[in-house]
């Protein structure tokens, strides 16, 4: 470890730490913008309804977008609106090259990417190359084709008497399902990491490489910036389909995944690498990220060599506890391993498959990653606990360097919907585990726009794929806009000063503060101090007088920070 000294205004801070200088931008440029930026996940069935149908659309989010460059992000991310029969929320995709009738047509995605490019913003896509849907017509010429053809060879087809081996489906039930000869007999089966309507690709074969090559270019020929991209860790699968034999030592989700035959297999980087030529091929910054749920972050980082892709989301940040010195060292542990590669670091505390950080944060039991939570969830968490943590947790997410990705709703403060009724529920996980697991949707429900308009704004008709909580009147961003202190100008405010201070290209100097709830950290000229106990803490004294920036809590002062509030310091004089 080492010890040095930074000179603030005129106190001197000793700052220990095992590495005086965790930059993860050093190398940041002009040009590589996806080393700093901060993007916005739209989910497109929730964010705007332009033709009242209850499910979000295209023309919807083209209506919309002013709302998100005025909030201050660089670019938006949307999950898939390609053509799909909607068996998991777009996640099954029937025609890679097409937009669902749901969501609009390929003029309003090119109508939206306009309009994004003319307000600044990026625009990144959805790519899902694990599996497609069982209606992709690949999938259903292989079930027409006999054992052995060259149909059933672009998927993972097996003949055996029973279940080829005792792999598990990510939503539950067994990952094989077995088809029907023509005759009528039992026929192959077929693998899908997720639902059996699912249908896993074979990798190995050469059709489907350049498939998605075709793929990737048609969209960038749309002028997209980039990809994020579906289960990067699992479209090779370990050679002979062994049995998965679990660690019991490593139980929890993250802890398990590098073991498991169909995560994380060397295969996969071969592709990206070939993809990465692709995007190369194109003038500007085109990018991929992937969503790669491996640990440790040391793996993970494979992902984003210097000819592999450019971002992998942090899962080990976002799964963090609420506990100060679990973050500081996921913090440490990314910056350092994402920094070893050269690659920037990302950050993200909700999406659209976990529990939104408002309640997860001020959850008391462990939540794996998709069970989701609902009525019958024991130990229902305080809403305003969670909220106070959320704003904190969010404050000292994006003044850490490297890129950060929001959530749609986050910006709002939005909770978790948790009294969804059980009839309403779509996920594929509620269904497969018989209501065992409660799934996502609860963090799926259509954003508010508006207290006083039907569905809150996010269409005229009112109607709403999943049902609204009507307290969400109180988060509406009508609402907000008006409110000092608001969530939604807590976010802007840390938008603006995360631009004006180029926190994204600075770098992680800790400051110890004698205080184990309490962290203290330096980015270039902004000290960021965020306190995880529920009680008020008087800041070090060397900090006291420095000019409060943003807080998460309007009771902050220059020598005290309330129970579970972070804020930024102006370190800058
Ligand atoms: C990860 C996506 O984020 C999730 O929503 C989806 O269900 C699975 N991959 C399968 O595509």
């Amino acid at each position: 470890m080492q010890a040095f000294t930074i000179l603030l205004e005129s106190p001197i801070v000793t700052v220990m730490t095992d590495s005086p200088l965790l930059a993860s931008t050093d190398t940041a440029t002009a040009d590589q913008w996806w080393r700093t930026s901060v993007i916005y996940q739209i989910y497109p069935r929730s964010f705007a309804d332009a033709n009242g149908d209850g499910m979000g659309d295209l023309p919807g989010i083209t209506s919309r977008l002013g709302s998100l460059a005025d909030l201050g992000v660089d670019a938006v991310w949307l999950s898939p609106f390609f053509t799909s029969p909607q068996r998991d929320a777009g996640y099954d995709v029937a025609d890679y090259c097409d937009v669902d009738p749901l969501f609009g047509s390929l003029a309003d995605f090119d109508t939206m990417t306009a309009k994004a490019h003319e307000l600044g913003l990026r625009v990144i896509i959805d790519l899902v190359p694990n599996h497609c849907s069982d209606q992709h017509p690949w999938f259903r010429q292989a079930l027409a084709a006999a054992p052995g053809s060259p149909e059933r060879d672009r998927f993972i087809f097996r003949d055996s008497p029973e279940l080829p081996n005792n792999w598990e489906s990510v939503f539950g039930g067994s990952m094989w399902t077995r088809t029907t000869n023509p005759d009528g007999s039992d026929g192959q089966w077929y693998l899908h990491i997720f639902d059996s309507s699912q249908p896993d690709f074979n990798w190995d074969n050469a059709e489907v490489r350049a498939m998605f090559r075709d793929v990737l270019r048609f969209w960038l020929d749309r002028g997209v910036d980039g990809f994020r991209v579906d289960v990067a860790h699992g479209l090779v699968k370990a050679e002979g389909l062994p049995d998965f034999i679990p660690d019991p030592a490593a139980a929890s989700m993250g802890g398990t995944e590098e073991l498991a035959p169909w995560w994380g297999q060397d295969g996969v980087h071969e592709i990206y690498r070939d993809w990465r030529q692709v995007l190369d091929g194109y003038p500007g910054q085109r990018v991929l990220c992937a969503e790669a749920w491996v640990s440790p972050l040391s793996l993970m980082a494979h992902w984003v060599r210097a000819d592999e892709m450019h971002q992998a989301f942090n899962f080990p940040y976002l799964s963090s506890s609420w506990d100060a010195t679990a973050i500081r060292e996921v913090i440490n542990e990314s910056l350092s391993a994402f920094g070893e590669v050269g690659a920037p670091s990302t950050w993200v505390l909700s999406n659209h498959d976990v529990v939104r950080h408002a309640t997860r944060l001020a959850l008391s039991a462990d939540n794996p990653q998709g069970d989701g939570i609902g009525p019958r969830t024991p130990d229902l968490p305080d809403p305003a606990v969670g909220l106070r943590r959320a704003r904190a947790a969010s404050t000292l997410m994006l003044a850490l360097p490297g890129g950060a990705y929001l959530y749609q709703g986050e910006e709002l403060g939005l909770p978790e919907a948790v009294e969804l009724p059980d009839e309403a529920r779509q996920d594929p996980t509620w269904f497969r585990t018989a209501g065992e697991r409660y799934g996502r949707d609860g963090c799926r429900v259509p954003i508010p726009w508006q207290a006083n308009a039907p569905a809150f704004g996010f269409n005229e008709s009112g109607r709403s794929w999943l049902p609204q909580p009507q307290q969400w009147a109180g988060y509406a961003r009508d609402v907000q806009q008006a409110q000092a202190g608001s969530t939604l100008n807590l976010y802007r405010d840390l938008l603006a000063l995360r631009r004006t201070h180029g926190l994204g290209a600075g770098s992680v100097q800790w400051i110890e503060t004698g205080h184990r709830d309490l962290l203290a950290l330096r980015n270039r000229e902004v000290v960021v101090v965020a306190n995880f106990a529920s009680e008020p803490v008087d800041l070090p004294a060397e900090l006291h007088g420095l000019p409060v920036l943003v807080a998460s809590d309007a009771a902050t002062t220059t020598t005290v920070l309330p129970g579970e509030a972070a804020a930024w310091l102006d370190a800058g004089n």
